[in-house]
């Protein structure tokens, strides 16, 4: 076998990248790349991702040792460097012994295995930095992976992008969302409509607001959701209606000016829960968080910012003023010409967006005529795991 095909524990290519020196120290093998990088590798670790020593499974590129068949025992009896710049270790007391390509360990000491590496910093925005989404063109993206990759690295930065001159097929949307993976799907179904006939308007023969010519402040879709989709997109088939702007705001943006300049807001925000509810025929979806759910540390943002559906305040009573006048204070600066911005909707247009991030609402219709979008969801997992795997991919070449 050639050190080059040294296998690693997935399935991903690695440039190779010759380690200059290994030392053992206490429990761990210092491993150091000639530009001064240095891995410390624990010894259990390294057992763990011995590929050739019982740790990995070659056909599944998995982990097989149970935690508690980790044998305290274990130590790193001797490292070397290869003569191509591999690591080689031999671990007592079994003298098994393990080979490791030098670009797989040099991308754990790079940090390239965390979450969040091969996906672009997310840039947050307002109305004077982004007065208009980034714009691609359409009627070719599906076959020109160049302007796929710039849409969807913009998507994940900006959690907001365009695509104008799309086909005005409806299944153009299903066609190029399940390129990113599995489409997201709800009590709406994997594609949805937004229709409205301005001669139907109010009529109550619609589940949502979105199907009303209602204007729709500032949102997000389906906080009712433990995890509300990721990643919405709305395709512009048909309108002939008068007004009813897209409008978008970056919550991430507005989060950091709330906390800022109201920290009282945002403490109340980030803190007091409110039980958000689906009611209808067959349907009793329910969450309860805050207006501003951080999650753990590393999670996405998520707003649950959708009044529809805002059912309970599920805090103390004497909390509720201050909960009311926190929503008050956030949804005015989103609403606001320094954070909103407002695009027509024109047949071809293609709008997505980070559903737990950005907001996005809808003026009023101001005259009649018809209107059609076509919608849909996906995670934000699905996303940046396409994101990855094209940076991944560029990386190489
Ligand atoms: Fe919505």
């Amino acid at each position: 076998m050639s050190l080059i095909s040294l296998p690693t524990p997935d399935y991903y290519d690695y440039t190779w990248s010759a380690i200059a020196s290994v030392t053992v120290e206490d429990r761990f093998a210092i491993i150091t790349w000639a530009d001064g990088v240095e891995l410390r590798a624990f010894d259990l670790w390294l057992r763990e991702n011995a590929v050739d020593a019982g740790g990995v499974d070659l056909s599944t590129r998995e982990h097989l040792i149970d935690p508690a068949d980790l044998n305290e025992s274990i130590r790193v009896d001797k490292a070397i460097v290869t003569g191509d710049g591999a690591l080689e270790v031999r671990f007592a007391p079994d003298d098994a012994v393990a080979m490791y390509h030098p670009g797989w360990l040099r991308h754990v000491a790079d940090g390239n295995f965390r979450t969040e590496s091969w996906l672009p910093e997310l840039e947050p925005w307002d109305a004077a930095s982004l007065p208009t989404p980034s714009t691609y063109d359409g009627s070719t993206i599906l076959d020109n992976e160049e302007i796929f990759h710039d849409w969807l690295t913009d998507l994940v930065r900006y959690g907001l992008v365009r695509l104008e001159n799309c086909p005005l097929d409806e299944n153009f949307t299903y066609d190029l969302v399940s390129r990113l993976g599995a489409i997201r799907d709800t009590n709406f179904g994997p594609v949805w409509d937004v229709r409205a006939d301005i001669e139907l308007a109010g009529a109550a023969d619609t589940n949502s607001t979105a199907n009303t010519n209602l204007r729709l402040g500032p949102h997000t879709d389906l906080p009712t959701r433990e995890t509300p989709p990721g990643f919405q997109f709305l395709h512009c088939v048909r309108n002939e209606a008068q007004g009813g702007n897209s409008t978008m705001a970056d919550g991430a943006a507005v989060v950091a000016a709330l906390e800022a300049e109201h920290p009282e807001h945002y403490e109340a925000l980030t803190t007091l829960n409110w039980v958000f509810a689906n009611r209808g025929p067959g349907i009793d979806h329910r969450w309860t968080g805050p207006f501003i759910d951080l999650g753990v540390d590393g999670s996405p943002l998520t707003l649950r910012a959708f009044y529809p559906v805002r059912g309970f305040p599920d805090m103390a009573p004497e909390d509720m003023p201050r909960a009311y006048a926190a929503m008050r204070c956030f949804s005015q600066m989103a609403d606001s010409d320094r954070f909103k911005i407002s695009s027509p909707f024109r047949p071809g247009d293609l709008v997505g967006f980070d559903n737990r991030r950005v907001l996005h609402g809808r003026d009023a219709f101001e005259s009649g005529g018809h209107r059609h979008l076509r919608g849909t969801y996906i995670d934000h997992d699905e996303v940046r795991s396409s994101m990855r795997v094209a940076n991944r991919r560029r990386s190489l070449t």
